[in-house]
């Protein structure tokens, strides 16, 4: 495929960070960074069925697909490869592969009933505002925590209640929830346990805490390629009942500065390089 625009993620900025040598994969320099893409079809291998030269695509392939998503041109298997929506600016869905997929395979795993309550800590982030979005489509009572300045920007994506987590009594505005979808990591699942329910089921995308309670069902999960889920996430994108925030399009020459302000830890949505055709 050639690439027109590729996602930025915290797993770019945490291999690249390692320096390459040692990091899962293997992955020595030179390195091309970047695990989701989005641009159009350039030719298709024997046997690949439904794709043609010039769809517009897009893809998450994976930890260890070399070179990424930050080039021209990649290989991409096929079952990867989803048409993405012509209505949806290409920027808009370079946003989507891995934070969308690792949002809906984290909802699948919690598998929260109807109504339920939901809490999706760092619901401004990547994958926390697809899971806020996913979560009220699935008709869910998603609680959100995010800095002040995105209260209003997480409730426009369907949460009920957000949660400011610099507030001394956060996690006690959650006090008996259920189910626990946590972008942020171990320490602040570490933080939540206390105040969950009873049995309480936890999906952790971001790392487990050294210790869990007994009682709680706790699962990590690592996002998964896959293009017929990213076709369901294509068809609500198209529908307009999902989108993708994307605070900035850097040009490839800029690279470095997105890995700095991601690394900041608080971009709204995601950031996006643009590498080929505008
Ligand atoms: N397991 C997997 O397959 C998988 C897939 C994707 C991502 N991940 C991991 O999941 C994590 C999140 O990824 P991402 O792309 O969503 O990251 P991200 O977009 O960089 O997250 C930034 C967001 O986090 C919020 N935030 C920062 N600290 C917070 C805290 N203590 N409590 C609540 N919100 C907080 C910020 O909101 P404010 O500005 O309002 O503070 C900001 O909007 C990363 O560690 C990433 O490596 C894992």
């Amino acid at each position: 495929m050639a690439v027109e625009v590729a996602g930025l993620n915290p797993s770019d900025t945490k291999i690249r960070a390692r320096g390459g040598p040692g990091a899962p994969g293997g992955k020595e320099p030179p390195y091309v960074a970047g695990r989701e893409a989005a641009g159009t079809i350039i030719d298709c291998g024997p046997g690949v069925n439904g794709l043609r030269p010039g769809d517009p695509v897009f893809a998450f392939f994976g930890w260890f697909a070399r070179p990424g998503g930050h080039a021209e041109q990649l290989v991409v298997p096929a079952s990867m490869v989803t048409r993405r929506p012509a209505a949806v600016p290409v920027a808009e869905s370079a946003a989507v592969p891995l934070a969308g997929l690792t949002a809906l395979q984290a909802l699948r795993v919690l598998d929260v009933p109807p109504g339920e309550r939901l809490l999706v800590t760092a619901g401004a982030g990547g994958v926390g505002h697809f899971a806020v979005q996913l979560g009220a489509l699935r008709g869910l009572e998603v609680v959100a925590t995010a800095g002040p300045d995105n209260h209003q920007f997480v409730r426009g994506l369907g949460a009920s209640e957000v949660i400011d987590y610099h507030a001394p009594d956060a996690t006690g505005r959650v006090a008996g929830i259920s189910y626990l979808l946590d972008a942020v990591g171990g320490d602040n699942i570490a933080a939540y346990q206390g105040v969950l329910a009873e049995a309480a089921r936890v999906v952790a995308v971001a790392g487990l805490p050294s210790v869990i309670r007994a009682d709680v069902a706790a699962t990590a999960i690592r996002c998964r390629p896959s293009g017929e889920e990213l076709a369901e996430l294509a068809d609500l994108l198209a529908d307009g009942v999902l989108s993708a925030t994307v605070q900035e399009v850097f040009p490839l020459a800029r690279a470095a500065e997105a890995h700095v302000l991601l690394e900041g830890g608080h971009v709204r949505g995601k950031l996006v390089i643009q590498i080929g055709a505008r």
